[in-house]
């Protein structure tokens, strides 16, 4: 990567609902954070509202880029099934 190409990553938003950026991401791996968990907690990336459905892919790549690790090797963040949203008066009903 070139020194401009990697200047322009500085200020990437990767995760933007937590507003974490490519070299926030960048400095969590070089700490040693290799899992898409780890940087998660870490970072604040992925436990926004879309709860890193947007933005997990991309820091599985960026792992995946940094470290060598095949991307279908690196490890995902927890999967949790999707709640869907209740109406106060079904949680009220006697
Ligand atoms: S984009 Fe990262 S949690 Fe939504």
């Amino acid at each position: 990567m070139s020194k401009d190409n990697e200047n322009n990553c500085i200020k990437k938003i990767i995760c933007r609902c937590e507003e974490i950026t490519k070299e926030e991401i960048r400095e969590a791996i070089r700490e040693g954070h290799i899992t898409i968990k780890t940087i998660k907690i870490r970072t604040r990336a992925g436990m926004g509202l879309c709860q890193g459905r947007t933005c997990s892919t991309l820091i599985r790549d960026i792992i995946s880029e940094m470290t060598g690790i095949k991307k279908k090797d690196v490890l995902p963040d927890t999967i949790r099934f999707p709640l869907y949203p209740v109406e106060l008066n079904v949680l009220g009903k006697k």
